[in-house]
């Protein structure tokens, strides 16, 4: 049965596979993209199925508020904040790590999600099975700490949080909600060393999505079903 899939960040990498992907299975698939560039990447996956494509920064918690609004005619079944930032691999003294880089990456892989989630909260409660998909990341996990990307690290194991806390309290709405880790994938991000292409990453997660229920609400495992340690 088709699904209304709303993806944030769907312009490239990981967020382009998922969007393709849920097209070419017969979703209605709404990408989002923070330039007009972004966006038009977005419909030249027209050629796959239903695909629009909505101009907003991920960070903007007004932007997803309107674009609900726009929207407000059908529901949400899957929401996927997936939009992403890493800056700064190195130890304590990176100079990457800047307030700026604190400012952006905290606002990207925390705020965003969060806002992404209040914004269209009330599209999801119109799903008869509504789900939400916080892509954090294996590096958010303490317990597989290595003393580097201090800033990703902390940014992703917050986003885990923010997935945990949203669970208990979008539960009795009948929204599930889960953390993802995507594996590491060829990406911009991930580099061309990566272990994953980005459709083995996102075909995984689709079908993890496709499990995901109140059942197993608040879940933390990565783009095959293993558990993520957190
Ligand atoms: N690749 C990996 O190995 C890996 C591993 C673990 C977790 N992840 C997570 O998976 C997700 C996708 O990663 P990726 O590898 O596909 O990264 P990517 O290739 O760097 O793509 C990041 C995407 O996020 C978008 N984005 C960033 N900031 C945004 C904002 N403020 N508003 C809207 N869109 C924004 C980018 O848009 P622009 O084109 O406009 O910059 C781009 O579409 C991220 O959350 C990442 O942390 C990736």
């Amino acid at each position: 049965m088709s699904q209304n899939v709303l993806i944030t960040g769907a312009n490239r990498g990981i967020g382009h596979a998922l969007a393709r992907l849920a097209a070419e299975r017969g979703d209605r698939v709404v990408g989002t993209a923070r330039s007009a560039e972004g966006c038009a990447a977005i419909e030249a996956l027209r050629a796959f199925g239903d695909v629009s494509a909505f101009m907003a920064d991920a960070t903007d918690p007004e932007r997803s508020s309107a674009l609900a609004d726009m929207l407000a005619d059908r529901p949400v079944d899957i929401l996927i904040c997936n939009a992403g930032a890493l800056i700064g691999r190195g130890g304590i003294e990176d100079p990457a790590y800047t307030r700026r880089a604190f400012e952006t990456v905290l606002m990207t892989n925390v705020a965003g999600p969060f806002f992404t989630v209040r914004g269209f909260l009330p599209l999801l409660r119109k799903s008869s099975n509504p789900r939400v998909a916080i892509i954090s990341s294996g590096m958010g996990s303490s317990a597989r700490a290595k003393g580097n990307a201090y800033l990703y690290r902390a940014s992703k194991a917050a986003a885990t949080n923010l997935a945990a806390n949203l669970a208990v309290e979008l539960k009795p709405m009948g929204v599930a909600v889960a953390a993802y880790h995507p594996g590491w994938v060829r990406t911009e991000m991930g580099g061309a060393g990566a272990e994953l292409t980005p459709d083995e990453s996102a075909a995984g997660l689709l079908a993890r999505l496709g499990v995901l229920s109140l059942a197993t609400t608040g879940a933390v495992e990565d783009y095959a079903g293993a558990s993520i340690p957190f």
